[in-house]
């Protein structure tokens, strides 16, 4: 295999403290708003793209298994996407593991397509700026563009393709915040956030979610800066609950929540009103990310895992942005 025209990359998936649901472009996932994320440590995706001109068409392998159907288009189409800004002809080998489960609200195509990009771009030979590989990304996965800068991460919205590109607000070492993800289904969930999105404008919550926006993006970036865990939850949970309560009034209606779900919501309430400081987030899916700072990991690793239907309880620190590891 030639080395110039092969590359490996390195992704997180991240979890977003600020959601976006809703596109204003369906085609350029151009987001209805603005969000903020952070990359977590210890889950990650890792892609290997090789451009091989005898390749008649993209082989592409996902978790040891070929990927077909729905989710092979799409990553031919970001592939045929990275071709026509290189000028690369050639299909390409795609080699993809992810150490977590995918479909499940552990945003795996965040990792996924940011890797993606990366690797592919790299083997092309293009050497784009952080800025420009946020924007391809995007174009697989709204979230994507999250998982390309370190750290904590903004994601602008505009009007045109140029102006919605991901940012780091500050480096992963800025604060140890934790995310304590309690796993309570591993099934993949049955309307993926690609729907979910088309589904958003017909909900009449989604208008006055996406206009109280930039409230909720101020308060949460400047909670970052402050590291203040206090105005974060707050902020955090308000913004999950807008986000579900659009899901669950779209039509047809979405719920990702299970009965474990709602009660983990009540337990962490419940452990706050005793003086944890800890906060609830919920991304397309029914798993509960619970955030903490490290003086009360212990605590409320420990809780979370005596709940009845909670699986297994996976824990991750901020993490650095996607990279090209070989
Ligand atoms: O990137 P997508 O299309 O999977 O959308 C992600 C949507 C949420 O995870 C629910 C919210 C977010 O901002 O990550």
């Amino acid at each position: 295999m030639d080395s110039r025209l092969s590359a490996t990359a390195r992704a997180h998936p991240n979890i977003a403290l600020i959601k976006y649901w809703g596109n204003r472009d369906e085609a350029l996932r151009l987001p209805a708003n603005a969000s903020i994320s952070f990359n977590l440590s210890g889950l990650e995706t890792i892609t290997s793209v090789a451009f091989e001109p005898r390749l008649t068409a993209d082989s592409l392998e996902i978790d040891g298994l070929p990927a077909q159907g729905a989710a092979a288009e799409r990553v031919v189409r970001h592939l045929d996407h990275i071709r026509a800004l290189s000028g690369q002809r050639a299909r390409a080998r795609v080699v993809s593991r992810s150490n977590f489960p995918a479909g499940t609200g552990i945003a795996s195509s965040a990792s996924a397509f940011a890797a993606l990009t990366v690797a592919a771009c790299a083997a092309c030979g293009l050497s784009l700026p952080e800025d420009h590989l946020s924007r391809i990304a995007r174009l697989g996965s709204g979230s994507a563009a999250r998982s390309i800068p370190d750290g904590f991460v903004a994601l602008e919205t505009g009007a045109r393709d140029e102006q919605a590109f991901a940012h780091s607000l500050a480096a992963h070492t800025h604060w140890d915040l934790v995310d304590c993800i309690a796993l309570v289904s591993r099934e993949p969930k049955s309307v993926g956030s690609s729907e979910g999105h088309r589904r958003a404008a017909t909900s009449p919550l989604q208008l006055a979610r996406v206009e109280d926006a930039p409230r909720r993006l101020e308060a949460c970036r400047r909670a970052i800066q402050e590291k203040d865990l206090l105005t974060l939850g707050e902020v955090v949970e308000q913004d999950c609950l807008l986000m579900h309560s659009v899901m669950m009034t779209s039509r047809p209606s979405l719920l990702y929540w299970l009965p474990v779900t709602v009660h983990i919501l009540h337990q962490v309430r419940e452990w706050r009103s005793h003086g944890l400081a800890a906060a609830c987030t919920i991304d397309a899916g029914p798993n509960v990310h619970c955030l903490c700072e490290a003086a009360s990991l212990e605590q409320v690793v420990s809780g979370l895992s005596h709940i009845p239907g909670v699986g297994e309880v996976i824990v991750c620190h901020p993490a650095p942005g996607a990279t090209r590891i070989s």
